[in-house]
């Protein structure tokens, strides 16, 4: 099948034309879909009609499925599935319904995050509620070598309280939340590249820093993380596939108004415990 990858901006992804996702992809397709994820981190599909089982089938060719772990005592359509929704159905409930959601890397409070997190839009407001993608990669290399050489060794904590703060932080977490120490720049592990990894969401401190001087470099690093010339921003149309890699990119959305209803079905790949 010839497909076509039209990158989407300066910063980071490509749109995938020519493709229906239902199929079952012949090998030298799904390669060059593979090797357009690592190239451009995040890749858009428009225009696409999956069922549960074709997405999760088109998921599977990248690796082995994370069950949902994120929200606890909610029921979910299927063990991989998770709705991001403000929708309640009967047999499921819609997690992260509502509002802007900061900056973060999925599931990075996890020994072993997953890899790459997709997304398909099912039902989407008129406006609003776009999704934007952070190249982690070129946050890393736009620090100074002196900075480099700073935070080299350094690892932080990365903590998420789904009950309290699943969006934006602002409360405190609580003791309970789920979290893990990682370090600061990780070593993506199919290209070699440098990624800074922290975020606002979910990191809480650099360890071992004291806490003025860790709370100004972490400042430091997610404001780089934020500058727009990192950024691709989605705007989401029913049919879309969005997919990303969760080790070297961020992502985070904005505020919409909570009338309309906004449905996406998620699955996301099992990783590896990120290292330096
Ligand atoms: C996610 C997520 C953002 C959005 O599914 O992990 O962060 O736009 N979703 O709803
Ligand atoms: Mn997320």
């Amino acid at each position: 099948m010839a497909i076509a990858v039209e990158p989407l901006s300066d910063a980071l992804g490509a749109e995938i034309a020519g493709v229906d996702l239902r199929q079952d992809l012949d090998g030298e397709t799904f390669s060059r879909i593979a090797d357009a994820w690592r190239e451009h981190l995040v890749l858009v599909f428009r225009g696409q009609r999956l069922s549960t089982e074709e997405q999760i089938a088109f998921a599977s060719r990248f690796g082995e499925l994370q069950e949902v772990r994120t929200a606890p005592g909610v029921s979910h359509a299927n063990p991989f599935v998770m709705m991001v929704s403000n929708v309640e159905e009967e047999d499921w409930k819609g997690v992260l319904p509502d509002g802007e959601m900061q900056f973060h890397s999925d599931q990075c409070y996890y020994e072993v995050p997953c890899k790459l997190t997709m997304l398909h839009a099912l039902e989407v407001p008129p406006a609003d509620g776009d999704t934007l993608f952070v190249n982690c990669y070129s946050a890393y290399e736009s620090l100074t070598s002196e900075i480099k050489s700073d935070i080299a060794g350094l690892e932080a904590l990365n903590v998420y309280d789904y009950d309290a703060n699943a969006t934006i932080r602002e409360m405190e977490i609580s003791p309970d939340a789920p979290r893990f120490t990682h370090p600061v720049v990780t070593t993506h592990p199919e290209t070699g590249r440098k990624v800074l990894y922290v975020n606002r969401l979910m990191t809480d401190h650099i360890v071992g820093l004291g806490r003025e001087e860790g709370r100004a470099l972490l400042d430091t690093l997610i404001e780089t993380a934020e500058r727009p010339d990192f950024i691709y921003t989605h705007v989401w149309r029913v049919g879309d596939v969005v997919m990303w890699d969760n080790r070297c990119t961020l992502h985070g959305r904005t505020g919409f108004d909570p009338s309309h209803r906004r449905m996406l079905r998620r699955v996301a790949v099992k990783g590896e415990r990120p290292s330096r």
